[in-house]
């Protein structure tokens, strides 16, 4: 009896750490993920470390026997017959990947790659200088921290982040760092240029004249997040981002060539292969609200590395924590007696909010709002 009752509080002491008092003091160094390797440390703290099942990836057995969708927008502006396949691809990989990549988009390989070198930049300046954009403050123009969900998730990702609301305001460039101020202009208008093109494309996949999406101002908002995934010494305890889907109407996304970014497809955690001068474009919670189900925002997640850092940009539409009184539920016109509405009608905003609050905890936001 005393036996089993020393070994039960010894396992109490060892299950009970302050978990509280590390998050935060781990907060308070306003130097996030990239700040631990800095340091030199060689073990991942316990609070990063993953419950088995987020992070298994001996799931993955036949990662190779699905070819990840890759739609080439050559001529779509100049050739009917080439929109039409195009328009028939996004529409295949929307309802059945969640997922596609996208070549020959027209935003030049060299913005691309500045604006990773931005990313690095911001992450690589002075430490002292960085920690003064350090906020958990959504209303900022600028968001720089490690983890938004770092005091509601189950675990801690081997990640770090800043993050821009660069529409429907645009911030003056002052208020962005110096060290990717320029780039994230020019990024932004390209990729809202290249936004406005997908919703179009995402229109006539469901059937609906080429401007509705942008019409409904799935385009209004673009948030720009700046990932840094820090090389990790022990990857296989922790993860770069837990499994999610993405609060968003739809997002784009540029990854470096270090690769960890996988799609649940079909039961198997299937890579996003790195790709040259490519976009990763995935169908985010709100669209797949709007489409009652047609399109599918589907989970994905970021291994983590012992190489790096990686960087990522993710390129989200809405507008995040903008006051908004627009109402979305699913579109009239694509339903009818065999298909009524699945989602209750939402804001922006509301959406979002519910999302951040519940953190990545492996579970649909979307659940919440169904009827
Ligand atoms: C995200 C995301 C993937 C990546 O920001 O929601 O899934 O590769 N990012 O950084
Ligand atoms: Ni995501």
């Amino acid at each position: 009896m005393a036996a089993t009752m020393k070994t039960s509080i010894q396992a109490e002491i060892e299950t009970h750490y302050d978990r509280a008092q590390d998050l935060k003091a781990f907060d308070d160094t306003k130097t996030g993920v990239k700040g631990l390797v800095d340091a030199g440390i060689a073990i991942v703290p316990k609070i990063f470390i993953q419950p088995p099942d987020n992070f298994n990836k001996t799931t993955n057995p036949t990662n190779t026997q699905f070819s990840f969708p890759i739609i080439d927008l050559t001529g779509i502006d100049k050739d009917p017959v080439r929109r039409r396949e195009v328009v028939d691809e996004v529409c295949e990989a929307s309802e059945t990947w969640g997922f596609f990549q996208v070549v020959n988009h027209g935003i030049p390989v060299s913005v691309l790659e500045e604006m990773k070198e931005g990313v690095h930049r911001f992450y690589e300046q002075d430490s002292e200088v960085k920690k003064q954009w350090y906020t958990r403050d959504f209303t900022k123009a600028v968001v720089y921290h490690t983890n938004f969900d770092l005091f509601t998730a189950p675990a801690a990702n081997w990640r770090d982040t800043f993050n821009c609301l660069m529409a429907p305001k645009p911030p003056n460039p002052e208020e962005l760092p110096p060290p990717c101020r320029d780039i994230l202009m020019e990024y932004s208008k390209q990729v809202m240029k290249l936004g406005c093109c997908l919703f179009e494309l995402l229109s006539e996949a469901l059937g609906l004249s080429p401007n509705h999406l942008n019409d409904m101002d799935c385009n209004e908002g673009l948030a720009v997040l700046g990932h840094y995934y820090p090389a990790c010494p022990q990857p296989e305890l922790t993860v770069g981002q837990t499994k999610h889907s993405d609060s968003d109407f739809l997002t784009v996304l540029l990854q470096d060539q270090i690769g960890g970014l996988q799609v649940l497809h079909q039961n198997h955690w299937v890579d996003v292969p790195p790709t040259p001068g490519a976009f990763v474009v995935n169908i985010g919670d709100l669209l797949q609200l709007i489409t009652n189900d047609k399109f599918r925002s589907v989970e994905h997640r970021v291994l983590a590395n012992q190489v790096g850092p990686r960087v990522s940009v993710a390129c989200f539409f809405h507008t995040g924590s903008l006051p908004s009184t627009k109402i979305y539920g699913p579109i009239k016109e694509l339903l009818s007696e065999e298909n009524p509405p699945k989602y209750r009608e939402t804001t922006v905003r509301d959406y979002v909010a519910y999302f951040r609050a519940k953190g990545l905890d492996g579970n649909s936001a979307l659940t919440h709002f169904k009827l």
